[in-house]
């Protein structure tokens, strides 16, 4: 039972990983006020809880807030497993079929053929960039032998368990999640087919993402198990089909663009990284040549949708963990990202295509 005085207080505040007020998740199950003392008892939803500490301080500072609290006791426990259970539950029937056809989150994997041609640095800015313009972004790191999007966003947290469900941690306002979170220290993983499949799958089903608009995929380079598992757990996903302005890019690029549209995925469109950079005479320095994004572009009959230029601010936030995308959005390739991020951001998913739409 929770005291009438200290209902709407404590209906605020939210937890911070599962993004809804405690109270809707039984964790505060009593609170009463009695001569100035607010007793609030709270439970947890596991014993080591990384949040703890900010919801405690959180609790008590609502209950301060009311007119008539002098002191606020807060007894904490941790939720027994039968609440835990019945908690999971609510979760997971909030989210039938997180990615389903029917799912209104837009689904964008960012693939190429090639490896090392900025699929990672340009998920990650992209993600932020979304973010920052008020869109709910996850972003699943697929590349499970060259894990990179932890270090981008410059976060080091691991998902906290509740039950058998997955929160994901949460950086520069994006969530995400990768096998990097999976493995101790920096080693590497070398899974075979079913194994990352399953990993995928489970990344998709497992995590509690809340409402999605937009849900990144940074794919590892190449056409092999991971573009195959992704076609056939997400075939309304979307593509974008990274490449360089290398004429040999754009042929490995069409590739990639290829192999999704074999499992029914559409290519959005196609990004030219590492473009032209200019130089301060005002000559511009194409180091990986022109052409390879108009090139690609043609080839796969999509447009081509940004022109990231060389930056030593982007590889620089890339190494810092601060996307260039909020540490310097003047930079030309930070401009040029938040560009690309202003244009997907009106349209709608094509699984959303199911909508009935009455004529006005
Ligand atoms: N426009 C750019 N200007 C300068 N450096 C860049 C640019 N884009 C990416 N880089 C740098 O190039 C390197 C490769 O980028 P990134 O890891 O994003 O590529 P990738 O396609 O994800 O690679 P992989 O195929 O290994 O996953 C990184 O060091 C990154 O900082
Ligand atoms: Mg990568």
């Amino acid at each position: 039972m929770i005291d009438p005085r200290l209902e709407r207080a404590l209906g605020t505040v939210v937890d911070p990983e599962i993004r809804r007020p405690l109270v809707e998740l039984d964790m505060i199950p009593a609170a009463d006020l009695d001569d100035g003392t607010a007793r609030i008892r709270l439970e947890l939803t596991v014993a080591a809880c990384p949040a703890a500490d900010r919801i405690q301080a959180d609790v008590r500072q609502a209950a301060a807030s009311v007119p008539g609290v002098e002191r606020v006791e807060i007894e904490v426990d941790v939720m027994s497993p039968a609440t835990r259970q019945a908690l999971v539950e609510r979760l997971r029937g909030s989210r039938p079929q997180q990615f389903g056809p029917g799912t209104l989150t837009r689904i964008i994997a960012v693939a190429s053929g090639k490896g090392g041609v900025g699929k990672s640095t340009v998920t990650a800015n992209l993600a932020v960039a979304l973010a920052a313009r008020g869109l709910a972004v996850g972003v699943i790191d697929a590349d499970v032998h060259g894990y990179s999007i932890p270090a981008l966003l410059g976060t080091a947290d691991r998902p906290t368990r509740v039950g058998d469900m997955m929160m994901p941690p949460e950086a520069h306002g994006v969530r995400l999640v990768s096998i990097g979170m999976f493995v101790e220290g920096n080693r590497s993983v070398s899974w075979r087919g079913p194994m990352l499949h399953r990993t995928l799958a489970q990344f998709l089903a497992d995590v509690w993402w809340g409402d999605l608009d937009v849900l990144l995929i940074d794919m590892p380079p190449g056409t092999g198990d991971v573009a195959i598992s992704l076609g056939q757990l997400l075939p309304h996903a979307d593509v974008l089909v990274v490449t360089t302005p290398q004429r040999a890019a754009a042929e490995v690029a069409e590739r990639a663009g290829e192999v999704a549209r074999q499992t029914g995925q559409r290519v959005l469109g196609v990004v030219e990284n590492m473009a032209g950079l200019a130089q301060p005479d005002g000559s511009v320095l194409e180091l990986f040549g022109a052409g390879g994004g108009e090139e690609a572009a043609r080839r796969l009959g999509v447009p081509l949708l940004a022109r990231i230029p060389l930056s030593v601010a982007l590889r620089e936030g890339g190494d810092a963990g601060a996307p260039v995308v909020a540490a310097a959005p003047g930079d030309p390739a930070a401009a040029a990202i938040i560009a690309l991020a202003e244009s997907l951001r009106g349209t709608r998913s094509i699984a959303g295509r199911g909508l009935p739409v009455s004529p006005a």
